[in-house]
């Protein structure tokens, strides 16, 4: 499912980018480009990219 309409960006991206190694909001942004135009997004990819951390 697209989280980030802006960038493209899904949860099962976000959630990829915790797998390779980003362990915070700030890092998943970075590697995928979530959140980094309109930040419509923010709230929902973080809260994924919390979860995504929690679990590894
Ligand atoms: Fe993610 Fe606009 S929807 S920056």
């Amino acid at each position: 499912m697209f989280i980030c309409l802006c960038k493209g960006v899904t949860d099962r991206e976000i959630r990829e980018a915790v797998s390779d190694g980003a362990r915070s909001w700030r890092e998943v942004r970075e590697v995928t480009g979530c959140s980094s135009q309109c930040g419509k997004c923010a709230c929902v990819g973080k809260a994924i990219a919390r979860d995504a951390i929690a679990r590894e």
